[in-house]
């Protein structure tokens, strides 16, 4: 946990932004896996890890708006589990871990609740995302589950984000630890990324980094050969010559700060000059986006610009035809990207996208595009010093979406179909950081990871005495 000064400030700050009623955030239960005492890893919601910090499951926490009041609620563990969990500390010592002076057995919330809603005060919450969380909340407010998610409040959700979106220092140093982390993850799935290695060996090593320095992956890992498919969980493949391998990875820390970095390589280490070429596109959108970012600038922006030089280069390689302004005005370059640049990064991994992506990648200066492709840009809204996002452009080669624009006479004034029909056994390209605003412009987050064509070769090129002298031999 961070000093209890962090999460009193928070909720003091929260208190400041509502005005008035009760904040009331449920922590996350144990949850069966396969039956009832084998249970999925323990996952801490992270609206409650940020005002009250504890990692423990069973747990809710209260912000008495009016009375300047906070509240744990949980309870006390028995020898039954001491027999099994060892001693465990007292409810009220986390509780001052947290920097709370009261707390309460868990029972006690439900009266609690009722008495609040008797006297007429609003009972803020957050959109739960777990049924045991939507059951809960059903009982405490004596409201049908399939109402609840009508009675979230927009006031809290707004209050979250607007503290939630600025990092502050310890959460930059959090998220600096999970991007060490990603560093061995990357450098080391490319070193692994040989012709006859398994994906699958690749993915269960770096997954194993991961849970070694900080903690579990921070979303499920994405590592392919076929990279045009966008979030390939599946790991079958036996790496070949020629195929190029993404790997889209982080790690979560102690606290649940997050990493999320994208690589791209070829198999067997050195780019062919048809792989050099789309690489380097990418790799162009990936570094003209970040010389970009700063603040004042809206992200949707910084999207397109990625989109203007990724059609330059696809024009200057010939697949592309006709005037850049005029093919992104169209959407031509959705057949080649079709997804946004990137997204707030936290204690998500897709930043606070459970409290609704609207409300934290747009504001009322700017709404979501409905158009294909623009419509998943999940931040667009003007930057501020402190947020953390990430920038991912890509280049995709989909057989299928292919087919499906060329059969309906799609962008025919800015695709080479010819010439693209001869990609479709090329995969895809991702390349994604991590960066912060900062109050001048930007700074890329973590040890830098290869990304030029000439640093993943060389990367690549080291023996295997580098995973010795990294310490992990
Ligand atoms: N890791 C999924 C993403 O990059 O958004
Ligand atoms: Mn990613
Ligand atoms: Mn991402």
């Amino acid at each position: 946990m961070f000093d209890k000064t962090v999460y009193t400030n928070r909720r003091n700050r929260l208190k400041k932004e509502l005005k008035s009623g009760i904040a009331l955030f449920l922590g996350n239960v144990d949850t069966a896996f396969n039956y009832p005492a084998n249970q999925y890893h323990f996952r801490q919601d992270s609206n409650f890890s940020y005002f009250f910090g504890l990692d423990n499951p069973g747990f809710a926490g209260v912000v008495d708006v009016d009375n300047d009041k906070d509240y744990l609620f949980g309870n006390d563990v028995d020898i039954d589990d001491i027999i099994w969990m060892g001693k465990q500390p007292l409810v009220k010592d986390l509780a001052a871990q947290a920097g709370i002076e009261t707390s309460f057995p868990y029972n006690d919330l439900a009266g609690f609740v009722k008495k609040a809603l008797g006297e007429g005060r609003k009972v803020h919450f957050l959109p739960p995302y777990r049924g045991e969380t939507v059951i809960e909340l059903s009982a405490l407010l004596d409201i049908p589950n399939a109402a609840v998610k009508n009675e979230v409040s927009v006031d809290l959700i707004k209050a979250a984000v607007k503290l939630r979106e600025i990092k502050e220092d310890v959460e930059i140093e959090e998220i600096e630890k999970a991007l060490l982390t990603a560093y061995y993850m990357h450098t080391t799935s490319m070193k692994m990324a040989m012709p006859g290695v398994k994906e699958q060996d690749i993915a269960g090593t770096i997954e194993g980094i991961s849970l070694a320095m900080t903690g579990p992956v921070s979303f499920p890992i994405i590592l392919s050969m076929d990279g045009q498919t966008l979030h390939n969980h599946s790991h079958h493949n036996i790496l070949q010559e020629g195929r190029m391998m993404v790997t889209d990875a982080g790690s979560e820390t102690d606290l649940h700060y997050a990493s999320d970095i994208t690589r791209t390589v070829p198999v067997g280490g050195k780019f062919n000059a048809r792989q050099a070429e789309i690489y380097q596109i990418v790799l162009d959108a990936n570094m003209n986006a970040i010389e970009a970012i700063k603040p004042g600038v809206p992200y949707r922006d910084i999207h397109f610009l990625a989109a203007r030089t990724i059609v330059n280069g696809l024009k200057a390689a010939g697949l592309m035809i006709g005037d850049t302004e005029e093919a992104v005005q169209a959407g031509a370059h959705t057949l080649f990207m079709p997804h946004g640049l990137g997204h707030m990064m936290g204690l998500d991994v897709h930043d606070m996208e459970g409290l609704g992506e609207d409300y934290v990648g747009y504001d009322e200066t700017i709404t979501r595009s409905t158009e294909f492709g623009t419509a998943y840009l999940r931040l667009a809204k003007v930057l501020k010093p402190g947020f953390v996002l990430t920038v991912e452009p890509g280049i995709y080669f989909i057989p299928d979406l292919i087919d499906k624009f060329r059969s309906e006479g799609k962008f025919l004034d800015f695709v080479n179909y010819e010439k693209l029909e001869t990609y479709k056994d090329f995969g895809g390209i991702r390349i994604e950081d991590d960066v912060l605003v900062t109050e001048t412009g930007h700074r890329v987050l973590g040890k830098p990871i290869p990304k030029t064509i000439a640093d993943v070769e060389k990367t690549m090129a080291e023996p295997r005495e580098w995973l010795k002298r990294e310490g992990f031999l």
